[in-house]
């Protein structure tokens, strides 16, 4: 059995617009294995939106195919939707309701036991102020609530596009922490931002794309790479950097040396009376990983 959740193979998606045709996503390929929470990361209008909602039927794909749960959409999605929670655009909520109104409203509605409203509010998060009006809630607040309405279902796959979007340092903890714990729990997350550090701290995999294609995949882990460059500490930086530059190592800024030898360094210090006060590897976040890999991708126009 296929442990992909999310497979996508060539998936590509035109639209026609004023000025000709704009391809929003070009021969794309996906894949998300289960578990854990996968960053589907790219640019502004690097076409994130516009592959989740051919996902989920709510957009046709102009060529490629799809699976959810190894089955194939948009044909089988009757069969996999129930095993789907989704926030793409902003739910629709009463805002004279409360929150666990609202919930158990839905609930109702989708067939749910309304028993399932408080797991779902305690998941996010909302316990204690789930009882006031929608309409008082924060932005986090809203966004949690829409990530419990997800929850109804006890969805598989959850599929959330910017959950983060509009939120303060705060509330963007809050949402990171209740996907983080989802992601633990077993349920496969594909989290989609433009913004890396948001997301970095809980991805256990992800797919970087730019307008439209393709540009890295796989575990955060590997995205980040290897580091290559060391930081060394030494009481006299400036005579540490003209020892090094002289034994032939590229220095920059902060006495950072780029060597895959970090021996070599100490050894160039030692001959030299310096001694290393610190050696450590200097790790690439992802952040900079997708500022190298988008970079000049920015603008997604007409191609
Ligand atoms: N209905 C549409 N008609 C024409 N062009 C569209 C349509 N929807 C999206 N696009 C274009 O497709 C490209 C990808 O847009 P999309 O919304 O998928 O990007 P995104 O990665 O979700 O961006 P953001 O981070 O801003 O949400 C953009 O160039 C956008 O202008
Ligand atoms: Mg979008």
């Amino acid at each position: 059995m296929s442990e992909l959740v999310i497979e996508a193979t060539g998936l590509r998606k035109e639209f026609r617009t004023r000025r000709g045709l704009r391809v929003a996503v070009h021969d794309l390929d996906l894949a998300v294995p289960r578990g854990g929470v996968h960053g589907f990361l790219g640019p502004n209008g690097s076409g994130k939106t516009t592959t989740i909602r051919m996902l989920l039927g709510l957009a046709r794909a102009s060529a490629g195919s799809m699976r959810l749960f190894g089955e194939e959409v948009p044909r089988r999605l009757p069969a996999v939707i129930v095993r789907i929670g989704a926030v793409v655009e902003s739910p629709k909520f009463s805002p004279n309701f409360s929150g666990r109104q609202n919930l158990t409203l839905l609930a109702r509605s989708i067939e749910v036991p309304s028993s399932r409203v408080g797991a779902a509010v305690e998941t996010v998060g909302l316990t204690g102020r789930d009882q006031d009006r929608y309409k008082s809630y924060s932005l986090g607040m809203k966004q949690r609530l829409a990530i419990a309405a997800t929850l109804l279902k006890d969805p598989d796959l959850l599929i959330l596009d910017e959950p983060t979007n509009g939120l303060d340092p705060a509330g963007i903890r809050e949402i990171r922490d209740t996907i983080r714990d989802l992601g633990e729990s077993g349920v496969t997350v594909l989290l989609s931002s433009h913004i890396l550090a948001e997301v970095q701290q809980v991805c256990t995999s992800a797919t970087i794309i730019g307008q439209g294609r393709l540009l890295a995949s796989g575990k955060v882990d590997d995205l980040v790479g290897a580091s290559t460059a060391y930081r060394v500490g030494a009481p006299d930086p400036d005579a540490a950097a003209r020892v090094l530059a002289g034994a032939g190592f590229t220095v920059s800024d902060g006495l950072v040396v780029d060597t895959d030898r970090p021996a070599a360094v100490t050894e160039a210090l030692g001959a030299a009376g310096i001694w290393l006060t610190e050696l450590s590897p200097v790790r690439r976040d992802l952040e900079a990983a997708f500022l190298e890999l988008t970079s000049g991708t920015e603008l997604g126009g007409d191609q």
